[in-house]
């Protein structure tokens, strides 16, 4: 059982926390806004997240997990060995990241500190971070106190991130100082994971490295799927026997919309910001992001094929509006850009989602939200389906052909069987299905 601080209680912070609580330690979560922790004390979670709940409450009650605004509190009061630094790096004016946060936690950890700290970055931070954090640490110090900087990048998925937590493919840890790193180590034996050690910026790289090498697989098959109309061929088929390739791996290779959230869009823009300062060419990182920014556009591009360039008059229902299934994110979610289009083209847009509906409502101004998936589609002269959520999988189309005004589905994300859909007599256009939406393929 050890004593860990995690500082900043977001998306990462809360899964972190409450995992190591749950593997026995003793945590306390610290944030700065006393709104956030109130929450926490009384049960709320501050994101979305199947399990969450029922694992914060089990350890609160097991009293091994906790929350406080104040620093002294967590980190002298709890005399925390790990302090895990865990606030959000939002994207700067130029696409670099901005490390206000890091910088603050890390001066006030220094201010308080009254014993020696292993301070972990979990943040995804510029390469060159860990280095900066160690540098403030020790300016802000009244007097000197040992510490050492290690670097941990986070691999958790939203919507997946407790199991992504216990089940990790790998732990990266990075850092100047091996004994540190062997500690960190040890920290994470519980999950069975190969555990890589690097230097800081190594483990640093790897992150970056990892979230743009995943955005790539994405915006490949994207580039396919887009070729795969050209010719008439069916991409999800071309993934699926492309995937059986040890060498390629099925994962990432869902043709769609393009990726959101909160790290792809980010990350691959910070590595590209730290490329181009320092003079490299990021010209595969450029293609990938060009392309992502593409794709959100062919889902309206069909959209006015179909009825046509002038949208005024016409009501297009977007089902599903989080980034992603399974979480209510909304951060560069594609939906938003998609409504903006379908709204400068003139439509009326209407959208539903079973749970990021509140958040849509502050991103995309004069959406008229829908209570369920039928609501959504009557009356509406086109679909665009924007997140694969497993309860519009078995939509029951007649019903919504009856419904809609027009019977045109846009599947931004081939959630539906072609066939399928020209069986129920609706006009659709999937991403990458062949010529037409890849309707005349499956049904002869
Ligand atoms: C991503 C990474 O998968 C995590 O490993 C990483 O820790 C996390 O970023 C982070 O850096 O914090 P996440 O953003 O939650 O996790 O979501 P993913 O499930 O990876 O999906 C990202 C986007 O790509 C979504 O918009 C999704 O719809 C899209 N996507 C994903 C596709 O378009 N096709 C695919 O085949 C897979």
């Amino acid at each position: 059982m050890k004593n860990i601080t995690v500082v900043g209680v977001g998306y990462v912070g809360i899964i972190t926390g409450t995992c190591f609580a749950d593997l026995g330690n003793n945590v306390c979560g610290l944030d700065s806004s006393e709104e956030k922790i109130a929450s926490l004390k009384a049960g709320v979670m501050p994101i979305y997240q199947q399990g969450l709940k029922e694992l914060a409450d089990r350890n609160v009650k097991a009293g091994r997990l906790s929350f406080t605004t104040s620093y002294e509190e967590a980190i002298n009061g709890h005399q925390a060995e790990f302090v895990f630094i865990c606030v959000g790096t939002p994207e700067g004016v130029d696409g670099e990241a901005d490390l206000k946060y890091v910088r603050a936690a890390a001066q006030s950890i220094a201010e308080v500190m009254d014993h020696p700290l292993v301070i972990i970055n979990k943040s995804t931070v510029p390469v060159g971070t860990g280095d900066w954090v160690a540098d403030i640490v020790r300016e802000a110090q009244p007097e000197l106190i040992p510490f050492s900087v290690v670097s941990c990048p986070e691999f958790l998925r939203e919507g997946s991130a407790i199991s992504d937590f216990m089940n990790p493919d790998r732990t990266i840890l990075g850092s100047r100082d091996p004994e540190a790193a062997e500690k960190v180590a040890q920290l994470h034996l519980p999950l069975r994971a190969p555990i890589v050690v690097t230097n800081l910026r190594t483990a640093e790289m790897i992150k970056y490295a990892s979230n743009a090498f995943l955005a790539t697989k994405i915006s490949f098959i994207n580039e396919i799927a887009n070729i795969c109309e050209a010719l008439d061929a069916d991409v999800q088929e071309v993934a699926a026997g492309m995937g059986l390739d040890g060498r390629i791996g099925s994962a990432m290779l869902n043709a769609g919309i393009g990726y959101g959230g909160s790290c792809f869009p980010k990350d691959v823009k910070a590595l590209a910001y730290m490329a181009n300062v320092k003079g490299s060419h990021p010209q595969l990182l450029q293609a990938v992001m060009d392309i992502n920014e593409f794709q959100r556009k062919t889902v309206v591009l069909k959209t006015r094929a179909i009825l046509g360039e002038d949208l005024t008059g016409r009501t297009v229902g977007l089902l599903g509006l989080a980034f992603k299934a399974g979480t209510d994110d909304m951060r560069e979610a594609p939906s938003v850009d998609i409504a903006q289009m379908l709204q400068a083209a003139g439509a009326t847009v209407k959208g539903y989602d079973p749970v990021a509906m509140e958040w849509a409502a502050r991103v995309i101004p004069n959406i008229q939200l829908a209570d369920d998936a039928y609501d959504l589609v009557a009356g509406c002269d086109a679909v665009i389906v924007c997140t694969e959520w497993n309860e519009f999988k078995q939509l029951n189309l007649e019903r919504a052909k009856e419904l809609m005004k027009q019977p045109v589905i846009v599947d931004g994300r081939n959630i539906y069987d072609p066939g399928a859909m020209k069986k129920a007599g609706l006009i659709y256009r999937g991403v990458g299905r062949g010529h037409d939406g890849g309707a005349s393929q499956t049904t002869p």
